[in-house]
C-alpha cells in the first residue's frame, strides 16, 4: 500500500501533538502524582527523569526506526524490517494484543472520568465527603452505569480512528492537546493561589532521598515506559505515518520534554490543592474520584462556584488526555486489521472496538458488580493492569531493543536515525549504545527483581 493510501501525518505539529497525544493520558495526570506522592515527591521525579532520558527517549527512537521505514501496522513492521523474519513479526503481535488489552480496561477509567464531568457539570459529587466517597462506591459497582460509560468511551473512540490519520487523530490531537494545556495550566495557578499552596509545591520540588531505594527506582522505570507509550508498537504505529524528513530523535525528545512538563503540571494542580485543605497526597487509585472532588469544594468553599468550574474543567482534562491515549491504542489494531484482512478502515476499527468494548465490560464488572470475576486472585481489571504494565509492556520494549540493537542491519538503523545522512550522526553511537546494552540490562533488572529473582 503507498504511503498516500495509508495516509500520513499532514504537518510536523500534528506529528508532535498526536504522539504527545498518546502519551499523555490518565498515566500523566493521575498516576504520575500519585507516584510521586506516594516516593518522596522530587526524589522521584529526579529518578523519573534519568529513566526518560536514558531508556524512553532511545526506546522511542528504537519504534520510530520501525515504524517510519516500514511504513506498515506493528506486525508488517517488524516482519519487513527484519528481512522476513516470521519470530520477529511475533514482537508487532505482542504489541497489538498489549494495547488491545490496555485499552480495555483504560476505558473503564475514562468511562468514569466522563461520568464525572456529567456528574459535576450537574452538581452531584458535591456534599459531604463521606457521600463523595459512597457515591464513587456505589457509581462503580452498579451493574451497568459505568459499563455504559465505559463503552461509550471506545465508541467515541472508534468514531475518532475510523475518519482516518489526518481527519481523525491528527485533527483530533490538534483541537484537543492545546485545550488540555489550558486547562491543565487554569487549574495549576487557581490551585497555587490558595492559602498554605506552597508546601504542596515545595513538596513536589524538594527532594526527600530518605525514600529512595530500589523498587522507587522499578516504580520510575515502569511509569516512565507506560507514560511513554512504549513497549507496544504504539510508537512504531504512529511514526508509520511520520514524514521521511522527520527528525526521530528531536521528536522523541520533544515528545518525552512535553510529556514530563505535562506530568509535572499536574503534579502542581493536584499537590497545592491537596496541601491546603490538608488532605494526604498519596490516596491512590481513588484520589481522583474521591479525595480531588472534596479538595476542589473545600478549597474553594469562600467561592463554591469557582470550585464548581475548577471540578468540571478537571474532568474534563481526564477526558481529553485519556481520549487521545485511547485512540493511539485502537489505531495499533485498526491499521493491522485493515492491512492484514485489506477491509475498508471502518470494518477493521469495528473489529477493535467489539473486542475491546467486551474486554472493558469484563473489566468494568470486575471492579464490583461481578464478585469473582478475575484470575489469580485479582479482578479482571487489576489482572490487565498487572499483566500488560508489568509484564507484556516491559518485554515489547526489551525484545525491540534488543532487536534494533542486535539483529536489524545497523546501516538501515544509522540511516533512518540521520535521515539518510541528512542529519547529524552526532548522538548515533550514545543511542546505540544504549537499546543494545543500557535499555535491555535495565529491563532485564526489572524482571529479576519483580519475580523475586533478585
Ligand atoms: N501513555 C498513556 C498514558 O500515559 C497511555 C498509553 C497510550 C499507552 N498508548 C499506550 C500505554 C500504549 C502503553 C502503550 O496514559
Amino acid at each position: 500500500m503507498s504511503q498516500q493510501e495509508r495516509g500520513n501525518f499532514a504537518t510536523k505539529l500534528g506529528i508532535i501533538l498526536a504522539t504527545a497525544g498518546s502519551a499523555v493520558g490518565l498515566g500523566n495526570v493521575w498516576r504520575f502524582p500519585y507516584m510521586a506522592g506516594h516516593n518522596g515527591g522530587a526524589a522521584f521525579i529526579m529518578i523519573y527523569f534519568v529513566c526518560i532520558l536514558m531508556l524512553g527517549i532511545p526506546g522511542m527512537v528504537s519504534e520510530f526506526i520501525i515504524g517510519r521505514h516500514s511504513q506498515a501496522n506493528a506486525a508488517r513492521a517488524y516482519h519487513h524490517i527484519s528481512g522476513g523474519r516470521r519470530l520477529w513479526q511475533m514482537v508487532g503481535y505482542l504489541g497489538i494484543l498489549t494495547a488491545s488489552i490496555i485499552l480495555g480496561f483504560y476505558a473503564v477509567v475514562a468511562g468514569w472520568c466522563l461520568q464525572y464531568l456529567f456528574a459535576s457539570l450537574t452538581g452531584q459529587v458535591s456534599g459531604e465527603a463521606s457521600y463523595v466517597q459512597d457515591y464513587f462506591l456505589s457509581f462503580s459497582s452498579h451493574p451497568w452505569k459505568p459499563v455504559l460509560w465505559a463503552v461509550g468511551f471506545v465508541l467515541i473512540t472508534h468514531f475518532v480512528v475510523v475518519k482516518g490519520v489526518q481527519r481523525g487523530i491528527e485533527r483530533a490531537s490538534k483541537l484537543l492537546m492545546p485545550l488540555l494545556l489550558v486547562l491543565l495550566l487554569v487549574i495549576v495557578a487557581a490551585s497555587c493561589s490558595l492559602p498554605g499552596a506552597m508546601a504542596g509545591v515545595e513538596f513536589l520540588l524538594r527532594p526527600d532521598f530518605s525514600h529512595v531505594n530500589s523498587s522507587i527506582l522499578l516504580e520510575a522505570l515502569g511509569q516512565a515506559f507506560f507514560s511513554l507509550s512504549l513497549g507496544t508498537a504504539c510508537l512504531c504505529t504512529y511514526a508509520s505515518y511520520f514524514k521521511r524528513d522527520t527528525n526521530l530523535l528531536g521528536s522523541a525528545v520533544q515528545i518525552a520534554l512535553l510529556d514530563t512538563l505535562i506530568a509535572i503540571l499536574a503534579g502542581l494542580m493536584i499537590f497545592p490543592a491537596a496541601f491546603s485543605v490538608g488532605v494526604e497526597p498519596d490516596a491512590g487509585p481513588s484520589l481522583i474520584f474521591i479525595t480531588l472532588p472534596n479538595v476542589f469544594q473545600q478549597a474553594f468553599a469562600a467561592a463554591p462556584v469557582v470550585g464548581y468550574v475548577i471540578a468540571i474543567l478537571f474532568y474534563a482534562l481526564l477526558v481529553f488526555a485519556a481520549l487521545t491515549s485511547t485512540i493511539s491504542m485502537h489505531e495499533i489494531g485498526t491499521a493491522f486489521f485493515t492491512e492484514e484482512l485489506h477491509l475498508p478502515r471502518r470494518h477493521s476499527a469495528w473489529i477493535v472496538t467489539a473486542g475491546c468494548s467486551l474486554l472493558a465490560i469484563g473489566c468494568s464488572l470486575s471492579v464490583g458488580a461481578v464478585e469473582g470475576l478475575g484470575l489469580f486472585g485479582l479482578s479482571l481489571m487489576d489482572f490487565c493492569d498487572y499483566l500488560t504494565a508489568q509484564i507484556m509492556l516491559p518485554a515489547g520494549a526489551f525484545l525491540t531493543s534488543l532487536f534494533v540493537g542486535w539483529f536489524v542491519d545497523q546501516r538501515l538503523v544509522r540511516d533512518e536515525f540521520t535521515n539518510n545522512g541528512t542529519q547529524s550522526l552526532h548522538f548515533f553511537r550514545a543511542y546505540q549504545f544504549s537499546v543494545r546494552f543500557i535499555v535491555p540490562l535495565c529491563i532485564l533488572l526489572i524482571f529479576l527483581h519483580q519475580f523475586g529473582w533478585l
